[in-house]
C-alpha cells in the first residue's frame, strides 16, 4: 500500500475509503503544515492529501533533492498555499478538487450580499445584545438589492454560479471582470474593458478569482475608491486578493457602504479594526462548509490519487 499523509481530519465517509486504499497517516491537529512538515511529509511519503495553508512553499519542496512523493492531491479548488512550478521541477502532481465546491461557495457568497445589503450581522447583535427596542419604519434601512448591478471579479465556475444567482434569483444586471474574453457567462452579462469600470458601476461587487501572485492585491485602494459610496463589497476567494489595511480604511471613512467577507489576508487572524466596523459581516471561511459538499471534494481527492497510482489521466491535476 502506498503511503498516504492527509494533512487535516476528512468527513468520516472519505476517512474510510482512504483507510481501505492507503497506508494513511492522518496529522492529529486542525492547524495547517509548516513549511518544515511540507518538506518531511514529501520525503517520507508516496503520497500528501494537504488542503488551505499548508506549507507547501518554493522553499519547503525545492530543499527537498528527491522526493519520495510524487503527488500532491489537495483537498479544495484552491492551491495558493502550494508552489506548482516548484512541484513540476520535482516532478510531482498537483491536484485540486474543482466543480465540488462551485455551488456552495457561490451560495455562500449570495449570503454575505444580503447579510451586507440587509444589515443581518448588525441587526443580529442587535437582538442578542438586548438592544433591540422594536420594529420601526426606518430602522435599520440596507439596500434593496433586486434591479441593481452586481460587479463579478473573475467569471470562472464560481463566478458564473454567482452571476446566475444574481440574475436568475435576484434580478440584478451582471457586469463582470475577466482577465480573459468569456464568450458565455451563463447568463446575459457584460464584460467590461477593465477592473476600474467594474468597480465603478456596480452596486455590489464580489471577489471571484483564485488566489495567486498574479491577483494578490488585485482589489487595491485604487480600486476600492473607484467604488461608490452606497456600493458594498464580497469576498468568497482568498484574503490576500484584497488589501485589507486599504479595505479597512476605506470602511472607517465610509466611503463604500459595507463589506462581507469569507476570508482573510492572514487566516485565522482578523484585525481588530476590521471586528470594530459594524458594517462588515464575518464569516470564517464557511465557502465549502456543508457536509456533503466536503465529502465530495473528499471523493475527488480520493479519484485522483487512484487515476495517479493507476498510472490512468488524473482527472484534475492543476
Ligand atoms: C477551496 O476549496 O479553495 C476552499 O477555499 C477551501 O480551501
Amino acid at each position: 500500500m502506498k503511503r498516504l499523509l492527509v494533512s487535516r481530519a476528512l468527513p468520516d465517509s472519505v476517512m474510510q475509503v482512504l483507510r481501505a486504499e492507503f497506508d494513511v497517516t492522518l496529522r492529529p491537529t486542525t492547524q495547517p503544515m509548516s513549511e518544515d512538515e511540507a518538506s518531511a511529509a514529501l520525503m517520507g511519503y508516496d503520497a500528501v492529501l494537504p488542503t488551505l495553508g499548508d506549507g507547501f512553499t518554493a522553499d519547503a519542496i525545492g530543499r527537498v533533492d528527491e522526493p519520495r512523493c510524487k503527488i500532491l492531491a489537495n483537498f479544495g479548488v484552491g492551491y495558493n498555499h502550494i508552489d506548482v512550478g516548484a512541484a513540476a521541477a520535482k516532478g510531482i502532481t498537483v491536484t485540486n478538487t474543482p466543480g465540488a465546491l462551485t455551488d456552495a461557495t457561490a451560495d455562500i457568497a449570495m449570503m454575505l450580499i444580503l447579510m451586507a445589503a440587509r444589515r443581518a450581522g448588525e441587526g443580529e447583535r442587535m437582538v442578542r445584545s438586548g438592544q433591540w427596542t422594536g420594529w420601526h419604519p426606518v430602522q435599520m434601512l440596507g439596500m434593496h438589492i433586486g434591479g441593481k448591478t452586481v460587479g463579478i471579479i473573475g467569471m470562472g465556475r464560481i463566478g458564473k454560479a454567482i452571476a446566475k444567482r444574481c440574475h436568475d434569483g435576484f434580478g440584478m444586471d451582471v457586469v463582470f471582470h475577466n482577465r480573459s474574453n468569456v464568450a458565455d457567462a451563463g447568463v446575459p452579462a457584460k464584460q467590461l474593458g477593465s477592473l476600474a469600470d467594474v468597480m465603478t458601476i456596480a452596486d455590489v461587487i464580489v471577489v471571484a478569482v483564485p488566489g495567486s501572485p498574479e491577483t494578490y492585491h488585485l482589489i487595491d485602494a485604487a480600486a476600492l475608491k473607484a467604488m461608490q459610496p452606497h456600493a458594498y463589497l464580497v469576498n468568497i476567494s482568498r484574503g490576500d486578493v484584497i488589501d485589507e489595511a486599504a479595505l479597512i480604511a476605506t470602511l472607517q471613512a465610509g466611503e463604500i457602504a459595507g463589506a462581507g467577507l469569507d476570508v482573510y489576508e492572514q487566516e485565522p487572524h482578523v484585525p481588530d479594526t476590521l471586528k470594530a466596523l459594524d458594517n462588515v459581516v464575518l464569516l470564517p471561511h464557511l465557502g465549502t462548509n456543508a457536509e456533503e459538499v466536503r465529502a465530495n471534494m473528499g471523493m475527488m481527492a480520493v479519484e485522483n490519487l487512484r487515476a495517479f497510482f493507476n498510472g490512468a489521466q488524473v482527472p484534475n491535476r492543476v
